[in-house]
């Protein structure tokens, strides 16, 4: 009943644009929020047993891999980024990487054209997993519980089942066809899925058990590693074992700047979140907020400016480190920031075509997912994952029951021909043997006067990075609560295409009438605003506030 409550709310909210000021769970101590009740509650138990933010983290993750199958995952990657209780913060970098084999014009026919749909379906769209990789580097580092204790209650919801909901039901149903396409064998998901019936993934419990028993063994070499390999080579894929014994999470240091009062702690490179937030903010800061409402004409038109600006740099100068060098001080240098935001004004759009240059094309469906945990002991955990786009390439591997990325689809394939997302890449995000391709995700924490702050991030592809910058926003300028913040309705710009992209209903007829009227065009399309945000705020008594998005099934659990 409770849940019919909230949901007719948050349809009442989208409906009217009304200012929800509803709280989400508040609790004492501790809390995991995540895309699923069933993984934020082991990730909490793993809490409650004694575990740290770590050990939760590890625990959630594989929870998410078993009951959200369509991004949680071990066949795919992720970033992570930490605040430990005495201050220090950190990042873990375990996003796939391109097979040695791959190279830059692989994506291309003998004429110099993308072919269609190969970086996005099926075995070649494959990069070389890193999330398990990157659950043990926590582990090691961090851990404090045994590492069979966290993954245990995963193996037994794999092997016992658990219930699908309605939205799950729908989105494997919607995959199903190009499941069936990419794969040789019929695979489980293959049936008309409702609401409560039992998922039991035995496959995937057994690939788990591996990975218990052996450690990261267990998926890079050995067994998993034999189906993974054979199983993407018989697909014409290009996975060698040579390229899951050789995978690395890498930590790094992550990038950190002040908002206002705030500081702000994200992802570095190959994740373009934490560069694109700081510009983002740093364009905004000189302006008060105090005398613009939210999600006024005025807001919209900062914030997009902000954004095309910070996009057009993305296109042009992000890619992975280690391969390219990316001037990550001068794009986030305050004078190099104001000098891009000079030629904005509040009498109309500056078009992109003036910012930079780029075509632009169409989307598809796409899921990744982000929880956020703070534990008893003051320790905070930020961590987004992803397989691409929903189920990844939708190959399952055969008798190891998980689902592969798509994540090669992040290179950009043809400087100037967009990817999944519209989004544009230049020769820094190329392909080539063993780089990590460029992506959005924002794990993000925000300190404030040395104490922790917010928890947060989302999936959403191009739209993460606004989804996290508006969430910040909304509670160092605009005064929310968690739950209220994450309940408003949002909006989008990445450069190209030049448009906004909005939540339909979400706002006023007014505001989008005079955006019309200053030269801005607007998309509202629910698909577009993917994000999710998942995250938790702490209130000024020390208690926590988990924001757990009703976009989706996003559920906060806590102590
Ligand atoms: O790394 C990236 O930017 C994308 N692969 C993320 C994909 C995503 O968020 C899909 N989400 N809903």
């Amino acid at each position: 009943m409770r849940k019919l409550i909230l949901l007719f709310g948050l349809s009442m909210l989208l409906a009217n644009c009304e200012v929800s000021e509803e709280k989400g769970l508040i609790v004492d101590k501790a809390m995991v929020v995540s895309a699923r009740q069933e993984a934020s509650k082991i990730g909490s138990e793993i809490l409650k047993k004694g575990g740290n933010a770590y050990d939760a983290m590890i625990a959630t993750h594989y929870a998410l891999a078993v009951v959200y199958p369509v991004a949680g995952n071990i066949g795919g990657g992720g970033f992570m980024v930490y605040r430990a209780n005495d201050g220090k913060t950190g990042a873990l970098d375990f996003r796939e990487k391109a097979p040695i084999t791959a190279h830059r014009d692989m994506y291309l026919d003998s004429l110099g054209k993308v072919v269609k749909n190969k970086s996005i379906l099926g075995a070649n769209a494959v990069g070389i997993p890193g999330s398990v990789a990157g659950t043990f580097e926590v582990h090691e580092k961090f851990g404090t519980l045994p590492f069979k204790e966290l993954i245990q209650p995963s193996i037994d919801l794999a092997r016992n089942g658990f219930k699908v909901t309605e939205k799950q039901a729908k989105s494997i149903n919607s995959a199903t066809e190009k499941i069936n396409k990419v794969n040789n064998y019929t695979t489980l998901f293959e049936k008309k899925w409702k609401k409560g019936d039992l998922l039991k993934q035995e496959e995937l419990a057994k690939t788990l058990e591996r990975i218990r028993d052996f450690g990261k063994d267990g998926f890079y070499r050995g067994e998993t590693a034999d189906l993974f390999v054979n199983y993407v080579t018989n697909l014409g894929g290009i996975v060698s074992k040579q390229d899951l014994e050789k995978y690395e999470a890498i930590w790094r240091k992550p990038i950190s700047f002040d908002y206002k009062d705030h500081k702000i702690t994200s992802m570095t490179l190959p994740a373009s979140g934490g560069i694109c937030l700081a510009q983002i903010l740093k364009s905004i800061e000189p302006f008060d907020l105090s005398n613009i409402d939210h999600n006024s004409t005025k807001y919209i038109q900062l914030l997009t400016e902000a954004e095309r600006r910070s996009y057009a740099d993305r296109a042009n100068f992000l890619g992975d480190v280690d391969f390219v060098k990316v001037p990550i001080d001068s794009l986030t240098d305050t004078n190099y920031i104001n000098q891009r935001m000079a030629s904005f004004s509040w009498d109309k759009a500056t078009p992109s075509s003036e910012v930079s240059h780029g075509k632009v094309l169409g989307y598809e469906s796409n899921e990744t997912t982000h929880y956020s945990i703070v534990d008893q002991f003051g320790n905070a955990v930020s961590v987004t994952t992803t397989l691409n786009t929903g189920y990844g390439s939708k190959v399952l591997v055969k008798g190891a029951g998980f689902f592969l990325n798509n994540e090669m689809d992040d290179f950009s394939s043809k400087p100037g021909v967009p990817n999944v997302y519209g989004l544009i890449g230049s020769e820094a995000n190329s392909i080539a043997s063993e780089k990590r391709m460029l992506s959005s995700m924002t794990p993000t924490i925000v300190e404030k006067d040395g104490k922790l702050k917010m928890v947060l991030g989302t999936p959403g592809g191009s739209t993460i990075i606004t989804s996290v910058l508006q969430n910040i926003i909304n509670v160092v300028d605009y005064n929310m609560g968690m739950q209220e913040s994450v309940n408003q309705p949002r909006f989008h710009h990445q450069w190209l295409p030049d448009i906004i992209k909005m939540e339909p209903n979400g706002f006023k007829k007014e505001t989008k009438r005079k955006l019309n009227t200053l030269g801005y065009e607007i998309l509202e399309k629910n698909s577009l605003i993917i994000g999710k945000v998942d995250a938790i705020l702490v209130l000024p008594d020390g208690k926590l506030e988990g924001g757990a998005d009703k976009r989706g099934d996003d559920t906060a659990v806590g102590f």
